[in-house]
């Protein structure tokens, strides 16, 4: 089994003086070349994020977290930092959240002692999360087991969730690699997910290293996939889960949750507990992220090419000049289109606002 690729690491100084740096599997060269990219600064980070050359929730929860602690080690004014990294991008609440989490330990450090215990914070983040991901795929493949005692399951996924979004094997991919190790992966439908590809040029990377039986679509070939049978469940990821359980997730996911009830496949949600955000009350609560319209008026040749990171108006014009685009990079499902909500403390069914805060506070159904 190929190795797990490593999306963010951490590298100490090369000599004594020099700064650590935050090394970045560059999102935005695959799947053409396997290039690193690397951060010694803050605003080089924040680019990062919002060029996607880091994403995915719980990727940008490390990438926020890991930011404080190159702040920190480098000198830089580690309040200022953590403005500029918790607003790069605004759907995913992990992103705050790791820059929250390892701020309050820097500052609740002695002096001398606060770039370290910053470090130690996001490091203790990084190990929680890629021991959350292996208890998601526990979970996530019992749920299936009841849900499909027939086994050999036909899995529609949009986005990307694996490896490349962790510290583990991911959220709704960590669901999918448990199946295939089981043996019980029949096919994985991978949404090729408009205007930036993440499902071709990433879940299919993914899938296709793991040796998985994967089959790649137009996001909207996904209509008469259902309407044929061929989808026994769809797993997705989160960017932010609302109190009432209402999901925001990658621009698609809402279709998706659509076709699911009117062809009576289950719709399952796959995220850590870190995106669950009780503060905020419903899924009109929740800012979604707006990105330039040249992503869709543009087909871009870096991405396809592997030359170099996709910035706007770097592409090919496949609309008019001075078209008007919408561009969401999210969508909200509401909770009564979500069969269940999968996490590593275990599984929400049905999904509602009393079931979600149960689980907050440790009190989960199985
Ligand atoms: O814009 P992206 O690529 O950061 O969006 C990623 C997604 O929407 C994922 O589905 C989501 O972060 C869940 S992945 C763990």
């Amino acid at each position: 089994m190929a190795e797990d690729m490593v999306a963010l690491r951490w590298e100490e100084p090369p000599e004594p003086g020099d700064g650590p740096v935050l090394v970045l599997l560059d999102q935005t060269r695959l799947p053409a070349e396997e290039v690193e990219l690397l951060c010694t600064d803050v605003p080089g980070l924040v680019q990062a994020i919002q060029t996607l050359a880091v994403r995915g929730a719980p990727l940008l929860g490390l990438a926020g977290a890991y930011g404080i602690a190159l702040a920190a080690a480098r000198g830089f004014d580690v309040d200022e930092a953590a403005g500029h990294l918790a607003s790069a991008r605004p759907t995913a609440v992990n992103l705050e959240r790791g820059v929250r989490r390892t701020l309050d330990a820097f500052h609740a450090a002695v002096p001398g002692q606060r770039a370290a215990a910053a470090l130690a914070e996001a490091r203790r983040l990084h190990a929680e999360d890629a021991h959350g991901s292996r208890e998601i795929g526990r979970y996530g493949l019992g749920l299936l087991e009841e849900l499909l005692p027939g086994g050999g399951y036909r899995l529609l996924t949009h986005c990307n969730t694996g490896a490349l979004v962790s510290g583990g094997e991911g959220t709704a991919f960590a669901v999918v690699r448990a199946a295939h190790r089981v043996g019980e992966l029949r096919r994985l439908w991978v949404d090729e997910t408009r205007p930036l590809l993440q499902g071709a040029r990433l879940t299919a990377y993914e899938a296709a290293r793991y040796g998985m039986p994967y089959t790649l679509l137009a996001d909207n070939a996904a209509g008469s996939l259902f309407a044929a049978g061929e989808v026994d469940a769809v797993v997705v990821g989160a960017d932010r889960i609302a109190a009432d359980g209402a999901v925001a997730n990658k621009v698609g996911t809402y279709p998706l949750a659509v076709l699911a009830r009117h062809h009576g496949v289950p719709f399952l949600v796959v995220a850590p507990t870190s995106t669950v955000d009780l503060g905020t009350a419903d899924g009109g609560s929740i800012e979604i992220e707006q990105r330039p319209g040249s992503e869709v008026t543009e087909f871009t040749a870096p991405y396809a090419l592997g030359v170099g990171a996709q910035q706007p108006g770097a592409g090919v014009l496949v609309a008019p000049l001075g078209t008007q685009a919408y561009n969401p990079a999210f969508d909200v499902t509401p909770p009564e289109l979500v069969t269940a909500i999968v996490t590593e403390r275990g599984v929400v069914s049905p999904v509602g606002e009393e079931a979600l805060a149960a689980m907050a506070a440790g009190r989960i159904r199985r």
